[in-house]
C-alpha cells in the first residue's frame, strides 16, 4: 500500500501548482495527475455538475491504485469533496480547510478576503471553516473569473493583469483585510502581481502549501508514506490537449514532464 500512487486531480493545469508542492514537501511519494482540460471551467458550473465531474474522476484515479486523493481544485473542494469523500474507502483531502486553517492563524486584525472562482465564493466553505476555526472573525469573499484565463494567457506580469487585479482587490483592500486567501489553484501564479496591488501589509495565503504538509502528516498518521526506494515516477493524464498540459506543465513543475496522456472520463 505504501509505495501506490497519491491521486491528485484539478479541474485543468491549475492543480499543478498544488501538485508542484506535494513534489517538494513528499520528494518520495509518486503522483498521478488528472486534469479535466476537455470540461474546465468548473468555477461557473453548479454544484451536481461538478460533483458528477469529481465522481468520475475518482473512480478513474481508483482504478489505478492510489492510496489517496488530494482533491487540488478549490471549486471540487467546495463543491464536492464532502459528498465524493464517503463514497471511497481511502482518505481524500481538499485544499479549502488547509487554505483556511493557514488564513485563520495568519490574520492579525480578524478581517480576512477570500478570492475564487464563482462557485467558491458561492459555496461559503472558507467562510464556514474560518468562523468554525475563529468564530470572531469577518471574511469577504470576492470572485474574479477573469484571472484564470490570464494565468492560462501567460499574462502574468502584465500591466493589463495589475489593473484587472487592481479593480477585483479595491473593495477588499477597502474593507481593511490584513489577510488574503489566493482561493482558486491559478493565483499562486500571480502572486508577485497581486501582493504589488495589495502591498506589504496583506498576507497573501496559498492554500496548496498547506494541503502539502496537512497530506505529509495524514500520511504519516495512517503508516501510509512510500518507503522511497524507487526513483519517483510521475503520470499526468488530461482529458484534452495533452501536448499544450505538458508544456503548461514543464513550465511550472521542479521535474520535466515527457508525456501526458488522454482520457475518456466520460467512460467513468
Ligand atoms: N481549478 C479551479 C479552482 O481552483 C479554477 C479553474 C476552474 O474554474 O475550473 O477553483
Amino acid at each position: 500500500m505504501n509505495n501506490l500512487p497519491i491521486g491528485v486531480f484539478d479541474s485543468g493545469v491549475g492543480g499543478l501548482t498544488v501538485a508542484k508542492e506535494i513534489m517538494n514537501e513528499l520528494p518520495n511519494e509518486n503522483i498521478i495527475y488528472f486534469g479535466d482540460t476537455a470540461r474546465v471551467p468548473y468555477g461557473d458550473k453548479s454544484r451536481e455538475t461538478v460533483t458528477s465531474y469529481s465522481r468520475q474522476i475518482v473512480e478513474f484515479l481508483m482504478g489505478k491504485e492510489v492510496k489517496c486523493i488530494v482533491v487540488a481544485c478549490n471549486t471540487a473542494s467546495a463543491y464536492a469533496l464532502e459528498t465524493v469523500r464517503h463514497e471511497v474507502d481511502i482518505p481524500m483531502i481538499g485544499v479549502v480547510k488547509p487554505g483556511a486553517r493557514t488564513a485563520a492563524s495568519a490574520t492579525r486584525n480578524g478581517r480576512i478576503g477570500v478570492i475564487g472562482t464563482e462557485a467558491t465564493v458561492r459555496s461559503h466553505l472558507y467562510n464556514d471553516y474560518l468562523k468554525k476555526l475563529s468564530p470572531n472573525v469577518s471574511v469577504f469573499g470576492k470572485a474574479c473569473p477573469l484571472l484564470c484565463p490570464l494565468v492560462e494567457e501567460g499574462w502574468i506580469d502584465d500591466p493589463v493583469t495589475e489593473e484587472i487585479l487592481r479593480r477585483y482587490l479595491k473593495e477588499l483592500i477597502e474593507k481593511d483585510i490584513d489577510t488574503l486567501v489566493l482561493g482558486c489553484t491559478h493565483y499562486p501564479i500571480l502572486k508577485n502581481a497581486v501582493a504589488k496591488v495589495t502591498g506589504e501589509n496583506i498576507r497573501l495565503v496559498n492554500p496548496a502549501l498547506e494541503t502539502a504538509r496537512e497530506l505529509k502528516k495524514l500520511l504519516e498518521e495512517k503508516d501510509l508514506l512510500s518507503s522511497g526506494t524507487a526513483p519517483v515516477k510521475h503520470c499526468f493524464y488530461v482529458s484534452d490537449g495533452a501536448d499544450k498540459f505538458r508544456d503548461f506543465a514543464n513550465s511550472i513543475l521542479p521535474c520535466e514532464i515527457i508525456e501526458t496522456k488522454d482520457v475518456n472520463i466520460k467512460k467513468f
